[in-house]
């Protein structure tokens, strides 16, 4: 594996909740590829503590910000420039919520007042990350912005209810300001499309066991576990991937170019 490949960077990650969330991984690839960051998270996640290991690991400091606050996403912007010394080089955006899909409400029977907040958290939250960077002028050129999503964005999955709209959202997003960012400052902006990963976030999903077997199954090399997804994310914050923008890009072992897998087929036989 090339070392340092974000030496001399300066980041933002959001979303570290635990051990296993993705963001957790992505901050430790980063540390470990020479990258200087700041950690983030909503000020309700910050009481459970955990993220105060990471930023110990990581020789680092969280800068609290609800994701849907412009305000506060001013000032992580500001606080994060100061406490790093210079402007922002990555920002991953890996946050996702969604009250319906938490509480049981099916896609049929949305709370729309939840839904709002569903769409508002999962993903205007990435359009305000990325607007309040561009007003304050706070990441340099080249540089990269990552959301997480997944394929239900494309493709219905039932049980992952409203959360399916917030990630089309999420990717048309990551359109909208790949095209304005890249013109004005040259910077990047994509998603990645990850497997499903054992996470708080990926386990509220209604039989979620099921579908992260299914896929491993349908996947000729597997589900891609956090570990690589945050391998994916160290390289989309590198300048190896420079040219790289707009995109929704699938990191998820073959999964979306499949059709049926044998070893699906044939349980049916057996039945
Ligand atoms: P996670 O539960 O560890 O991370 C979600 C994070 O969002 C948490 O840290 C939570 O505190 C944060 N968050 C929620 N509301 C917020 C707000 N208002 N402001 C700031 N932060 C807020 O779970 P995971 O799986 O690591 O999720 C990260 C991203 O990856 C999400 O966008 C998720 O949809 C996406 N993803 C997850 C997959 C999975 O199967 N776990 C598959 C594909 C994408």
């Amino acid at each position: 594996m090339a070392n340092q490949l974000l030496a001399g960077k300066r980041g933002i990650i959001t979303g570290a909740l635990d051990e296993n969330s993705i963001a957790w991984k992505v901050a430790q690839k980063c540390k470990e590829q020479g990258a200087t960051f700041t950690l983030t998270n909503a000020p309700v996640a910050m009481r459970m503590g955990a993220i105060n290991k990471l930023a110990e690991e990581c020789g680092t400091k969280i800068f609290p910000a609800d994701a849907t606050v412009v305000e506060d996403l001013e000032k992580l912007y500001k606080d994060s420039v100061d406490y790093l010394g210079g402007k922002i080089d990555f920002v991953l955006h890996s946050i996702g919520m969604s009250p319906n899909v938490r509480k049981g409400k099916p896609y049929t029977d949305l709370n729309y007042d939840w839904y709002n907040k569903t769409l508002d958290i999962s993903a205007g939250s990435f359009h305000k990350l990325i607007q309040s960077a561009h007003k304050l002028d706070l990441v340099n050129e080249g540089g990269s912005f990552v959301g997480l999503t997944y394929i239900a964005s494309q493709r219905i999955f039932p049980d992952y209810g409203d959360m399916a709209d917030a990630k089309s959202m999420l990717e048309s997003i990551a359109r909208g300001w790949g095209y304005h960012y890249g013109k004005s400052h040259k910077v990047r902006v994509n998603t990645i499309s990850q497997s499903p990963t054992k996470t708080t976030a990926g386990s509220g999903v209604g039989g979620f066991d099921a579908f992260y077997t299914y896929a491993d199954q349908m996947s000729p090399l597997g589900n891609a576990s956090a570990d690589a997804c945050a391998d994916y994310c160290v390289f989309m914050f590198s300048d190896l991937s420079r040219m790289i923008t707009m995109q929704n890009l699938y990191h998820d072992g073959g999964f979306s170019n499949m059709g049926i897998a044998p070893q699906i087929v044939e349980k049916f036989i057996a039945e």
